[in-house]
């Protein structure tokens, strides 16, 4: 390695540049120089939003070389390779499928469409075109969620029995508030697809596949279109068995993604608000036995390499460098699955949350069946 004269290129084309798009700007930029060698060094070509004046403050900002109110321009745009969507739920599908037509590689956040449908559609479309592509799970990036799943394909867990999942937050408890988050034809669901996604994912990533579902979902503030809340015992096709819960209204949570893994030779627990730490219990016959903290900041633990000494802790903002760095080195030769999430996985993940409404609405168990291409 001589300089960076000797990496090759990759233009960036952003949808967004609120929420999503900071972060992943964020990450593309840092990738470049933290994650040495990046497989592909981003060159920040083009960034899409509705309003002039303030897109073209953010391309300023972030360093995109040109703005545009029209995301057609940025999918179209022959110097972007890559486009990543950081829209809201009802613009995943079009834009991003017309990149993928026009030979773009694509990251889209999660969900990845508002339902199973949408999201099969997305998978299928952009499958057929031959890119590469990543559904914005970045909660698999987390080291300590990587560590989980490297520790259980190990078999250090012995045989999994429960998955105990919930993701807690409190900001949409204020019927005074308004975001595109709360109506169904921008977001597809409230808490189903914003929070519960996730919680879905990892539980597909560190566990199995769901096969069934019971559950309920509710809508506690008066005139809200989409679900405020959601609960689940789900059964897994390795014969786990969990429970899912997810709600925007749990007040003094603000960023509460939590889970605990229960196998036949130890447990581990995992704290978003702590995450660079995993609770590791292992019933190997000490008599000092009960859950550890492990800080989660080794040379050797996942991601590590490319930080600080050990104890010198990392943030929620990385788990984006390393998705990055994970589909660049993707798009670079190397594949999106089985770290990162696929447009498979995202539309998965949506077909267990569809499960979730069928189920309250039927008041009974319902069985997950996955499509495939
Ligand atoms: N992975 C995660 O942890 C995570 C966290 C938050 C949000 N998300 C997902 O990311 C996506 C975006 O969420 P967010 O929180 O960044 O939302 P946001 O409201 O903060 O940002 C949305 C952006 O889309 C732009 N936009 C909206 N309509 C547009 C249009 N017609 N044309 C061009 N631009 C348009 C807005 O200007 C804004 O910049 C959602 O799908 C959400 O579910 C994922």
């Amino acid at each position: 390695m001589t300089g960076t004269q000797d990496l090759p290129e990759i233009g960036v084309g952003m949808l967004g540049y609120a929420f999503m798009g900071k972060a992943h700007t964020n990450a593309y930029k840092t990738v470049a120089y933290m994650a040495w060698p990046p497989p592909l060094r981003p060159r920040l070509v083009s960034i899409a939003g509705r309003n002039a004046r303030a897109v073209e403050e953010a391309a300023v900002r972030y360093g995109y070389e040109t703005w545009t109110t029209d995301w057609r321009e940025t999918v179209a745009d022959p110097r972007v390779q890559l486009f990543d969507n950081g829209g809201p739920n009802s613009l995943h599908a079009e834009p991003t499928i017309a990149a993928a037509s026009n030979g773009k590689h694509v990251l889209c956040e999660k969900p990845l469409g508002r339902t199973a449908d949408e999201s099969f559609e997305i998978w299928r479309e952009v499958a057929a075109t031959g890119v590469k592509h990543m559904c914005g799970f970045n909660y698999r990036f987390v080291p300590a969620v990587r560590l989980a799943r490297e520790m259980i394909e190990a078999g250090e867990l012995g045989e999994i029995r429960h998955f105990r999942a919930r993701y807690l937050q409190d900001w949409g408890d204020d019927p005074a508030l308004d975001t595109w988050r709360f109506h169904v034809d921008e977001a597809g669901s409230g808490a189903i697809g914003d929070l519960a996604s996730h919680v879905v994912d990892v539980a597909r990533f560190l566990v199995a596949e769901i096969a069934t579902v019971s559950s309920l979902v509710r809508t506690f503030v008066p005139g809200r279109q989409v679900d405020d809340a959601i609960e689940a015992a789900v059964d897994f096709d390795n014969g786990t068995v969990g429970t899912i819960e997810a709600t925007r209204l749990a007040l003094g949570h603000r960023n509460g993604m939590q889970w605990e893994i229960n196998g036949s030779k130890g447990s581990i627990a995992f704290d978003m608000e702590r995450l660079n730490e995993l609770q590791v219990f292992r019933a190997d016959g000490d008599r000092a036995r009960g859950f550890k903290t492990v800080l989660v900041s080794e040379t050797d633990m996942p991601f590590w390499s490319w930080w600080w000494p050990p104890g010198h802790i990392l943030g929620w903002e990385h788990t984006f460098v390393h998705e990055v760095q994970h589909f660049l080195a993707a798009i670079a030769g190397g594949e999106v699955a089985p770290y990162g999430a696929t447009f498979e996985d995202g539309y998965r993940a949506a077909e267990v949350c569809d499960a979730f409404v069928r189920s309250s609405e039927s008041g009974g168990r319902e069985t997950v069946a996955y499509r495939s291409l």
